[in-house]
């Protein structure tokens, strides 16, 4: 069996044509063509007002803070588990990131710990919507307009995954994606902000263009801001993606359907929850082991490698890792955040680039299954 790598995109023959023609064509008056379409049809796709294209989803992360207002002296609620572009545009605009706990089911922001996190100086939450999973939204959104608390949807693993009927990247104030090489839907590097309130979207546009206010054809910068803008090359590119979307997600999903085939029955095994009334489209196809197995993250990677599968690690705790673990808050967390802890040590995201089959999925279980074994302790089948 070759490497198997741990993710990767889909590009056909559309991708590399769009982007061609963006080469040739997308200069001089024609040079936003296909940064206005690739909005156009990402907003008509998640069916919002307003979408605009980024370097990455942390670029729009660090945006929407700022449009929101954002900054010292502000608290913005952050789920422990996710990777840390959730987090570090908090410290950006300088307030303080306060590390909620997740779901022992769906890993996002457990809406118990959110509001529990909740003080005077809350300003924002950041809900994630993590590997494509999705949380308690109706709770979340419940307890965020109580307590007038702005949201920032992290959609960045979640692009079409589904709560009652919603798009994920629709539910907060803000919307914000990632395109990156290992995503679902790539534009090598890059992001998207979308939103439905207009005077977002128009802060939005002078923050990400070093404050020039619309139509300022002098360069008369009216305050010092940001310069994130996704280049066309890489906008052509996303609309080829786009317009493959449902193609994408189909694939993305068989390659968790194979999976769980696999690993059907075994009881101590946590995968990837679908909540009813979701649809979770498994941007990365997770496994938590049980604790008895004695087998930790760093150890399954290892011995997984050696079989020549690439696996990554389940985040660990924001609040643990060294960027974070002095930070005021981070202690708190640590005994507060049970699920987090308990979870995060047995977790690996399994290989699900876009160019796995179903040979590569058995052999991948097969080897887990194996080390498994070997660990001493039995797999007992589910009832
Ligand atoms: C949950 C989450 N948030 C934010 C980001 C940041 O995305 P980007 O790399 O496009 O800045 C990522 C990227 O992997 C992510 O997984």
């Amino acid at each position: 069996m070759e490497y198997i790598s741990v993710t990767g995109p889909w590009i056909t023959q559309k991708e590399i044509d769009y982007v061609a023609d963006a080469a040739e064509k997308a200069w001089y008056a024609n040079a936003n063509m296909y940064n206005e379409r690739f909005e156009g049809a990402f907003a008509k796709y998640l069916g919002v007002k307003y979408a605009v294209s980024l370097p990455s989803c942390t670029a729009a992360i660090h945006l929407s803070l700022m449009a929101l207002g954002v900054g010292p002296g502000d608290e913005v609620i952050v789920p422990d588990i996710t990777w840390i572009a959730s987090a570090a545009p908090i410290s950006y605009v300088g307030a303080t990131p306060v590390f909620a706990d997740v779901d022992r089911k769906t890993w996002c922001l457990a809406a118990d710990s959110f509001g529990k996190c909740i003080s005077s100086r809350t300003k924002a939450v950041i809900p994630v919507d993590l590997y494509g999973n999705l949380p308690d939204w109706n709770a979340i959104l419940g307890i965020a307009e109580k307590n007038h608390i702005a949201v920032v949807e992290d959609a960045a693993e979640a692009v079409g995954s589904v709560y009652r009927g919603r798009k994920a990247g629709c539910f907060g104030d803000t919307g914000t994606f990632s395109f990156h090489g290992s995503k679902t839907l790539t534009t090598g590097e890059g992001g998207m902000l979308v939103t439905d309130r207009k005077e977002i979207y128009d802060r939005v546009l002078i923050l990400r263009d070093h404050g020039r206010q619309p139509g300022d054809v002098m360069f008369f910068n009216k305050e010092i801001a940001c310069k994130y803008k996704m280049s066309s090359l890489q906008a052509a590119l996303g609309l080829a993606q786009l317009e493959r979307i449902e193609e994408l997600l189909a694939r993305k999903i068989q390659i968790f359907k194979w999976y769980e085939q696999e690993l059907q029955g075994l009881a101590e095994l946590q995968l990837n929850y679908e909540a009813p009334q979701t649809k979770n489209t498994y941007w990365m196809v997770t496994v938590i082991l049980d604790a008895k197995f004695g087998i930790k993250k760093e150890k399954l990677m290892n011995l997984m490698e050696e079989r020549k599968i690439a696996c990554r690690p389940f985040f660990f705790p924001l609040s643990l890792i060294p960027a974070y673990q002095h930070h005021a808050g981070a202690k708190i967390a640590q005994s507060r955040n049970t699920v987090s802890y308990s979870i995060s040590p047995y977790g690996v995201n399994l290989p699900s680039g876009m160019d796995m089959d179903e040979a590569k999925v058995k052999y991948v279980c097969g080897v887990l299954k194996d080390i498994i074994l070997n660990s001493g302790t039995r797999l007992i089948p589910s009832r």
